[in-house]
């Protein structure tokens, strides 16, 4: 299956993610609660000397949800296994992965909501009583043996929760969602990033690219990269304010992080749709983009940041949005520039 679209910001790039990717909490910047309460679960699961219960992360691409699996899995001195919900084409495959798990061991399954309802179903009694019924022989001999399965923890990954069942969705003991980070925190992600990249940054530099990075981790460090390059052709290679400013500028990267494909969104509603209400797929056909990725990727955003409201008949664009790209709102006409 094709893997999900994501914004060319938001493009996980595997061997940097390895480096940057924080293994311990105290290296997991910002998201306090969520932190707190899944650090009180390993500590009181480990003081029982029991498996983590299962857990559910939900949330937009790019903000630490792999992340905070590896973690959880470390802080329970647990070994790792992972997954991904489209990967896994038949019980078989499924049961394999299951019957491998030895006690306390962490199965992550990445895009939880991709997973077959069929597949979906042998995950219950697993997760539930730690048991797996599998059909053995074909025909007349076909018969349901029931296995016994370790005691594990399945930890769930979804950027849209919205589309679990109901019966799985109340077997994760545990469900965070993750937001999108203040700029104070990517600040500091920043900051720490280019330490392990060994780059030289001022405080104000790695400001300017947190406040840019449409409150995400993955597109904070996707621009840092981005930004080094710029500075280390055009100037000294030491990350200033100025020099981010201008390597951004040249990115397209507007003052409030907004990339060229929201500023589409919100272009399109206006000038296409008379600022809405337009429905998802339309829109998603007028921009040349996926559905699912304008609801997962771009719209939850926009959607913070008062650019766009969800109603009942369709997205709306705000004021705001009007006022980003510099267009007047003219009631029951087409906009028109200042
Ligand atoms: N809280 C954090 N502190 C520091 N770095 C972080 C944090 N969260 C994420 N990152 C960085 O952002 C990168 C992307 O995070 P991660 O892969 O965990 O996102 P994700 O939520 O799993 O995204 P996707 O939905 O696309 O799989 C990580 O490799 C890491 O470098
Ligand atoms: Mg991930």
């Amino acid at each position: 299956m094709a893997e999900r679209p994501v914004s060319t910001l938001n493009k996980p790039d595997v061997a940097l993610e390895m480096t940057l990717r924080p293994s311990i909490f105290s290296d997991f910047t910002g998201q306090p609660k969520v932190k707190e309460r899944l650090e009180i679960a390993v500590a009181a699961a480990k003081q029982r000397g029991e498996a983590l219960d299962h857990i559910l992360l939900n949330g937009p691409p790019g903000l630490g949800k792999t992340t905070l699996a590896n973690i959880l899995a470390k802080a329970m001195g647990a070994n790792f296994k992972s997954t991904s919900g489209p990967t896994i084409e038949k019980a078989g495959d499924l049961a394999g992965l299951l019957t491998n798990l030895e006690e306390g061991d962490v199965l992550f399954i990445d895009e939880i909501h991709r997973l077959q309802k069929t597949i979906e179903e042998y995950l219950y009694p697993a997760m539930e009583d730690f048991k797996l019924d599998i059909i053995i022989d074909q025909g007349p001999n076909a018969r349901s043996v029931r296995l016994n399965l370790p005691r594990f923890t399945l930890i769930g990954a979804t950027t849209r929760s919205g589309l679990l069942t109901a019966p799985l969705l109340t077997r994760f003991a545990v469900r965070e969602r993750l937001d999108y980070y203040v700029a104070e925190d990517l600040q500091k992600i920043v900051v720490r990033s280019a330490r392990l990249l060994k780059v030289e940054i001022e405080t104000e530099g790695a400001f300017e690219i947190a406040r840019r990075s449409r409150g995400t981790p993955r597109i904070a460090n996707n621009l840092l990269r981005r930004v080094r390059d710029y500075v280390q052709v055009k100037a000294d290679g030491r990350i200033t304010r100025d020099l981010a400013d201008l390597a951004l500028a040249m990115l397209e990267i507007d003052q409030n992080g907004l990339d060229e494909m929201d500023k589409r969104i919100l272009e399109t509603i206006i000038t296409k749709f008379a600022g809405g209400p337009v429905g998802v797929n339309s829109l998603a056909v007028a921009v040349g983009e996926e559905s699912d990725t304008l609801e997962e990727v771009y719209e939850p955003y926009l959607i913070m940041e008062g650019y766009l409201k969800r109603t009942a008949q369709g997205r709306v664009a705000t004021e705001l949005s009007y006022k980003k790209l510099g267009l007047k709102v003219v009631k029951g006409s087409q906009p028109s520039l200042f």
